[in-house]
């Protein structure tokens, strides 16, 4: 069976960030179906929307406190249903976040579950007694503390891997599971064509052992939610994994399997993290080690086995440019060369929004600027660490999701085109000359090269189902690779550094199929100017 996913290309909505339709200075909806025409002629293939459903949004929209409806500040569930339609008429697909995991601690099965020990809903999270007087043990939460919250009602602690407004549900419960199964039934149901697992890893859990990631009962769980549900239609279904290596992500993507279509290749994402370290310690990334990382996105995989979902940028990562590359002076060819050496590699490319306008991080100069829980927390704790403000200003600017989370940049006027009104999260200032309009105009933005790739992806098969090979060259600050199917063999260079590199390669080229300079006529002895990258068809 040929998946229509296979050889899709995929654009991550932050939905809160995207266009505001109502002024209320909240991305919406009907700002989104406003856009769609935008999406069209870029050429993705479907939108994955972060959550849309009902949250008091502590960790925006990731804490959902009703998976059936759409939360007000978004819309409705017409207007949900009017975005399916919509996009389906342009050949654009949809697909949800799927966060069951934890819920609120707004959901009404929690609520319940607060009430008493003997409550229908007790068994619906991780309810555990105190020991000595204390949290059942030492596990910590992704957002800083211990995961265990004390409720004096009932005299129990229950488990919060997130913040303690994100409770974690109890998979082991089949109550649980049957519901969130027919859950996700309604929304197939709906129109929906697929689902981003968030941190899926972690449902198979026990917390008693300190399990977390990749649990004893994960794969039984997603077999069976397979059953019930995805594997009715051809849904897409791509995990939030981190906790992987190619065995690993076999076991989840194989087919035989029946777990998921694909996970998120996140190989590499901490090289710009001091070794042993928090996130937060950030250290700079030389080529070399991009040139590891990438070629460690393929070598090493089957893909007659399984398969992998793209990705340089989402809603918790900064923005790739000004990580790994360069958001100055070199920003427009390094936005391209990251764009070339990603979605010409096996696998499903996902596009988050303004990466293909060359979006950058954001400087905040105080906590006032900062909406992200995660970094509000770490500020908190690092000041009582002695840190002082300016490091750890510092630290958000390298490393905090709110990167990518200021507002798409559409156009020069006033808050960039993304709201009359007074947005949640300031704009970038730098949307008089970062923009979709600007793009749009200019044959040569880093949008058209987006639009070439997708184009490129689209009509040529071997880019899905030709082999992958590294083509060794001397200089390990410039990766190459051969993409080859029966008829086509293309090879794709890029310079990874900032500054000029050697390179030689002795194939003749046919044709410069996307070049982010001027098309070379040869390939011998050249020297590559800074993050120039290219594809060309070899003989
Ligand atoms: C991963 C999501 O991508 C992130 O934004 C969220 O905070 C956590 N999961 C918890 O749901």
């Amino acid at each position: 069976m040929k998946h229509w996913w296979k050889n899709a290309v995929i654009y991550q909505i932050y939905p809160k960030s995207f266009q505001d339709s109502n002024g209320d200075g909240i991305g919406d909806l009907r700002g989104i179906i406003q856009r769609l025409p935008y999406l069209k002629k870029l050429g993705i293939d479907a939108i994955w929307l972060s959550p849309v459903y009902k949250s008091p949004e502590i960790d925006n929209g990731y804490d959902i406190s009703d998976y059936e409806d759409i939360d007000p500040s978004f819309g409705t569930l017409n207007d949900m249903d009017e975005l399916i339609k919509q996009a389906q008429q342009l050949g654009i697909r949809i697909v949800m976040d799927l966060v069951v995991n934890h819920t609120s601690d707004q959901h009404p099965w929690f609520i319940e579950s607060k009430k008493n020990r003997d409550s229908p809903y007790r068994n619906f999270y991780i309810w555990r007694d105190p020991v000595n007087g204390h949290e059942p043990n030492n596990l910590q939460s992704g957002f800083l503390g211990s995961a265990w919250k004390y409720d004096k009602n009932s005299g129990q602690y229950y488990l919060h891997l997130w913040s303690p407004e994100q409770p974690d549900l109890n998979w082991s419960n089949p109550q649980v599971r049957e519901k969130i199964y027919k859950m996700i039934n309604f929304w197939i149901n709906r129109g929906i064509s697929g689902f981003r697992m968030d941190a899926i890893e972690l449902i198979g859990k026990d917390p008693d052992k300190k399990i977390i990631a990749n649990g004893p009962k994960l794969h039984d769980y997603l077999k069976e939610m397979n059953k019930y549900t995805f594997s009715k239609k051809d849904i897409l279904t791509v995990g939030e994994t981190w906790q992987t290596n190619p065995k690993i992500i076999e076991k989840y993507t194989d087919p035989k399997n029946k777990e998921f279509s694909m996970v998120f290749q996140f190989s590499g994402q901490g090289i710009d993290t001091i070794p042993g370290k928090e996130k937060w310690d950030y250290k700079s990334v030389t080529p070399q080690e991009l040139k590891k990382v990438f070629t460690d996105w393929q070598v090493g995989y089957n893909f007659e086995h399984m398969w992998l979902g793209l990705v340089l940028e989402n809603h918790d990562l900064p923005r790739v440019i000004s990580r790994w590359g360069n958001d100055n002076n070199l920003r427009i060819p390094c936005a391209k060369m990251f764009a070339i050496v990603t979605h010409m590699m096996k696998g499903t490319p996902f596009i988050y929004q303004g990466e293909e306008i060359g979006m950058t991080n954001f400087h905040f100069k105080s906590i006032s600027e900062v909406r992200d829980i995660e970094s509000k927390n770490m500020y908190k704790e690092r000041l009582s660490k002695g840190y002082s403000k300016a490091e750890v200003i510092a630290e958000i600017n390298a490393k905090s999701r709110d990167n990518a989370r200021t507002p798409m940049q559409w156009n020069t006027k006033r808050n960039a085109g993304f709201t009359t009104g007074t947005p949640w999260i300031n704009i970038n200032p730098n949307y008089k000359s970062i923009n979709v309009d600007a793009c749009l105009k200019d044959p040569l933005s880093i949008f058209n090269t987006y639009k070439r790739l997708i184009q490129l992806r689209h009509d040529n098969e071997n880019i899905m189902e030709g082999s992958f090979r590294i083509y060794e060259n001397q200089n390990q600050n410039v990766l190459s690779y051969i993409r080859q199917s029966a008829n086509k063999k293309w090879l794709i260079v890029a310079n990874l550094s900032s500054v000029e590199q050697n390179f030689s390669s002795g194939y003749k080229t046919k044709k410069v199929l996307l070049t982010n300079y001027r098309p070379r006529k040869s390939m011998e002895k050249i020297r590559l100017k800074p993050y120039e990258a290219f594809v060309v068809s070899v003989c």
